[in-house]
């Protein structure tokens, strides 16, 4: 990806693994909000870079539909995606209200109170045994113990389901990297398997809450209905997939950049340790530092202006987080990592209708995290080479070697 514009190419995702991408989004942001991108691998899909566009986008839904699926590129059988009207994240209004109505309950601020108690009592274990190792692999061994506390309350795993679901998502998040899957062949029959895969775990769960029904998702899912009718097992499915994705490759990929940012700044690193109670400001700006889900896209329902620019019906738009999060029109010198920003009104989580249902959770698993290391005065630094996960959707960081200084 050069920087030219017109010959930036969004989908070099070598690009994102070196740590290019803030200077190319910068770029497009003065010269190409707008972008309309030609892939090398054949796709076209325009991306906008401003905040204020992004922001407009989200929130217009009437011209702009989610049926696409998340990933550009990852529907492989049709234009449309095959979770599109099944799953969430896929499927526009009016379905998209009803099937909100089943999933939302799970993640209400109850369960999100038992989602802290539980992952609280994970990590004072895993940070406890980090520092009686003299140190150990932030990213596998810390982080991902938020998601896995989030999966035995949301869907009633227990911790070794949590940790095998957990593979099974990081390894179709990382479907490009090497780390995780044997890369070659299509690329998009790749991302179906790795879908297949964890459809093929949801099988026995569901199973289970049949018989033996529960208070969790996976349970809320199977007595839920949409215009009078119970969804079907590929509708449990996805929509199980789709918090278990959902959840599991963001927030603890957030808290590995996040403590990555702490590590990369080290006057922020201080100022959190002699003022733990900057612990939520610091939250919402790892989230705006990392804009784990870097993009999310949508497809033009009918033909609108912007900008000079008229995107026709059927195109595909991509509405990048993470610039928007780094435009210097909203965020003073956005570029730096700002442990007392306020007002911090980063687009990390969306907007509007499909604004992620989860946050309730992944704020209160990263608060968790931040509390942890404040009051427990940590200090960390990096003991090894950190290795990006080679996505240009999830922007994580698969090993992050630390040890207690
Ligand atoms: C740092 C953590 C997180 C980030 C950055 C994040 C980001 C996002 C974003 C950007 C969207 C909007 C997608 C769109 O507009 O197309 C979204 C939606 C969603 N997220 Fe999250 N998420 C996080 C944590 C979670 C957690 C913990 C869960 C579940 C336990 C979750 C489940 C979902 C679901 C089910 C949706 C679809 C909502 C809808 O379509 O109405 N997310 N998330």
């Amino acid at each position: 990806m050069t920087r030219g514009a017109g010959t930036v190419d969004l989908t070099d995702v070598d690009v994102f693994v070196a740590g290019g991408h803030p200077a190319v989004f910068a770029h497009l942001r003065a010269h190409d909000p707008i972008h309309l991108n030609r892939g090398a691998d054949g796709s076209r899909f325009w991306a906008l870079t401003r905040y204020e566009d992004v922001l407009w986008a989200y929130s217009s839904h009437e011209l702009f539909g989610s049926t696409r699926g998340a990933i550009v590129g990852g529907s492989f059988r049709s234009e449309e995606d095959t979770s599109a009207g099944k799953m969430l994240v896929s499927t526009d209004l009016p379905r998209h209200r009803m099937l909100k109505q089943i999933i939302h309950p799970a993640m209400s601020t109850s369960v999100a109170k038992r989602v802290a108690a539980r992952v609280s009592v994970l990590l004072d274990d895993a940070l406890a045994r980090l520092r009686r190792n003299g140190g150990g692999d932030f990213a596998t061994e810390v982080a991902t113990e938020l998601p896995a506390g989030a999966l035995m309350e949301i869907m009633g795993l227990s911790h070794e389901e949590a940790h095998h679901l957990i593979g099974l998502t990081r390894r179709m998040v990382g479907y490009r990297d090497e780390v995780f899957v044997e890369t070659g062949g299509d690329e998009r029959l790749r991302l179906a398997w790795l879908q297949a895969e964890i459809f093929e775990f949801f099988t026995d769960v569901v199973a289970a809450r049949r018989r033996d029904p529960g208070e969790d998702l996976i349970t809320m899912l199977l007595h839920g209905t949409v215009n009078g009718r119970k969804l079907t097992e590929e509708e449990v499915f996805y929509n199980c997939m789709n918090v278990a994705v959902g959840g599991n490759e963001t927030s603890s990929y957030t808290g590995c950049t996040g403590l990555l940012a702490l590590l990369d700044h080290p006057d922020q690193y201080d100022l959190l340790l002699s003022r733990p109670a900057i612990g939520s400001t610091v939250v919402d700006e790892m989230l705006r530092w990392s804009s784990t889900n870097a993009y999310v896209q949508r497809v033009v329902l009918r033909d609108v202006e912007r900008g000079g620019v008229t995107f026709r019906a059927g195109e595909s738009v991509t509405l990048w987080n993470y610039s928007a999060n780094r435009d210097e029109r909203v965020f003073a010198d956005g570029d730096r990592f700002d442990a007392t920003r306020s007002p911090n009104r980063h687009l990390s989580y969306g907007a509007g209708l499909h604004r992620c249902v989860g946050a309730p959770v992944a704020q209160a698993e990263l608060s968790l995290l931040v509390e942890k290391i404040a009051a427990q005065g940590l200090r960390l630094k990096l003991a090894g080479a950190v290795r990006r996960l080679r996505s240009n959707f999830i922007l994580g960081v698969t090993s992050l070697p630390v040890e207690p200084v």
